[in-house]
């Protein structure tokens, strides 16, 4: 069934619904100062899904500079998607895909020409959004997370058309 989901960008009074999805649904959390400075420096991709009152999901992002996944490119500014995630029951809606559109859509504001980020080899749900989304495995770091857990790092250029 659809449900109804509007995108909007974050907003300062969003920080403690957003902090409380990251804990409910990754164990990557991070401090209040972390998501306020990447909202203050890139507010363009940091966005939030919201379903009637509440928050369904959020999405931030940095833009950083640096070699490009796919080797023709050579250096080049890059959106790097920090943390995505949709609460569960809201899972499954397209959300997660639209926040991630949403996003590659205003990293060209800030000059990307690709967007990458670092997902659990494991993470069946978000590799396959990712696939979806025409994003490439390009490369597997060992030992990435904490708990000893592997990454495939994904990216997907960014046309002028895409995504
Ligand atoms: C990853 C996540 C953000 C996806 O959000 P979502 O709103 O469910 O994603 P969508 O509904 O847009 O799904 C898009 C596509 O992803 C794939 N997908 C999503 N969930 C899947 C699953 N459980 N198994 C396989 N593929 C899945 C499908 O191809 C799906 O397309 P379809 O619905 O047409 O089949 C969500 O599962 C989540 O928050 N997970 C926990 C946090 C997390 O893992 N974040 C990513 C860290 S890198």
């Amino acid at each position: 069934m659809q449900t109804a989901f509007t995108l909007r960008p974050f907003r300062t009074d969003d920080l403690e619904e957003v902090m409380s999805i990251n804990r409910a649904c990754l164990p990557e959390n991070y401090s209040p100062y972390f998501f306020m400075n990447l909202f203050e420096r890139y507010p363009f991709t940091f966005i939030v899904a919201a379903q009637e009152k509440s928050l369904a999901g959020y999405i931030m992002c940095r833009i950083e500079t640096g070699f490009s996944s796919f080797s023709l490119l050579g250096i080049s500014k890059k959106g790097h998607v920090v943390s995505i995630a949709v609460l569960p029951k809201f899972q499954h809606k397209g959300i997660g895909s639209a926040l991630m559109k949403e996003t590659m859509k205003n990293m060209r504001l800030y000059k990307a020409k690709e967007c990458y980020l670092e997902v659990r080899i494991s993470n069946i749900s978000a590799v396959g959004m990712y696939k979806k989304l025409a994003f490439d495995i390009v490369r597997t770091i060992r030992r990435y997370y904490a708990d000893g857990e592997s990454a495939y790092v994904m990216a997907k250029k960014l046309s002028v058309r895409s995504p």
